[in-house]
């Protein structure tokens, strides 16, 4: 008999056919996420799990799901799922590192130099009919080029971005537990995040959400910037406190921000966030290419199907 899968999306390219090659499926093709209730209704007799971020892989669902053997998400990112949780009910858990890298960094560095470039604002400007005449002091924004830039979490898609940045002649600092020999081979210097705030031009969070980075960006760190810095989130929106960046960016105490992430997701429109020209904001589109989204759904299909057979997974999420 074939194992049950639970899938909780429709993912991109033809992933779901090697699963169905693989397992008997239930596949969520609703609107928006599964509902809990749905998932919990579902899970029972599951044996593998095929899910994504907007899932919440905790006790009450591991419990709901005793013949589960793999749970595979398409993502990097695993804040979602309780991993000694997993580790203790011996359920092997996979995720899409690599395959997602150089794309994230894309989308960093385009959000960075939209909101130090003010892009929006001057998008606005022409729909809106303002523009009349090419005028000397027009939306001055902040150099990109030539700068100090301070990454926050200097895994690979901090990497990524710093070999983006040299490309930029800028200057890289970093912060994180260890020092990262490929970022010191780019001319990068690890240094304490308080230093890194106070003399960044340009501060990336490129870091996991932990209970340690929970709200690493507070007042307290967006008081330590420059007045015309630019701060980039493509981590978890819970890494940034809004209300704090709300008041720095109302206040003056940072220039601008660009998000990818949010909280919550998605953020409602009457956000303070969201109505303020400084701020840039879009959907969480880290990864969204067509190549890479399809690359991360294969990747999660292989970390699947490797789990229901037993085998070492080829994107095993660490579990200790
Ligand atoms: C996206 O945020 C991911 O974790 O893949």
């Amino acid at each position: 008999m074939k194992d049950h899968v639970v899938v909780t999306l429709v993912p991109p390219g033809d992933a779901i056919e090697r699963l169905h090659d693989e397992a008997e499926l239930w596949v969520w093709g609703g609107e928006g996420a599964v509902p809990r209730s749905v998932l919990l209704n579902e899970i029972p007799t599951a044996s593998g799990l095929y899910c994504t971020l907007t899932e919440q892989i905790d006790e009450e669902l591991l419990d709901a799901a005793p013949h589960l053997r793999v749970v595979s998400t398409m993502s990097v990112g695993a804040d979602h799922i309780d991993r000694s949780a997993c580790r203790d009910r011996g359920i092997a858990v996979g995720h899409t590192p690599d395959v997602l890298t150089e794309t994230t960094a894309d989308t960093a560095f385009a959000l960075l130099l939209a909101a130090a470039r003010r892009l929006s604002e001057g998008i606005d400007y022409v729909r809106d009919g303002e523009w009349q005449r090419w005028e000397p002091e027009l939306l001055f924004g902040m150099d990109v080029h030539g700068t100090v830039i301070g990454i926050i979490g200097m895994g690979r898609i901090g990497q990524a971005v710093a070999r983006r940045a040299k490309g930029f002649g800028m200057s890289i600092v970093y912060s994180g537990h260890r020092q990262i020999d490929a970022a010191d081979e780019l001319g990068a210097r690890r240094v304490p995040l308080d230093t890194l705030l106070g003399s960044s031009d340009h501060v990336v969070v490129a870091t996991p959400l932990t209970p340690q980075t929970h709200h690493l960006i507070d007042a307290g760190a967006l008081a330590k910037m420059k007045p015309t810095a630019t701060l980039v989130n493509i981590s978890r929106g819970p890494t940034v406190d809004h209300t704090a960046l709300a008041e720095a960016l109302d206040a003056g105490w940072i220039a601008a921000a660009g998000l990818d992430v949010t909280e919550p997701e998605p953020i409602p429109p009457d956000h303070p966030l969201v109505t303020m020209p400084n701020c840039t904001i879009i959907p969480h589109l880290g990864s969204s290419t067509l190549r890479t989204r399809i690359a991360m759904a294969d990747l999660a299909a292989e970390n699947l199907i490797a789990g229901l057979r037993g085998k070492t997974l080829p994107a095993p999420l660490a579990l200790s």
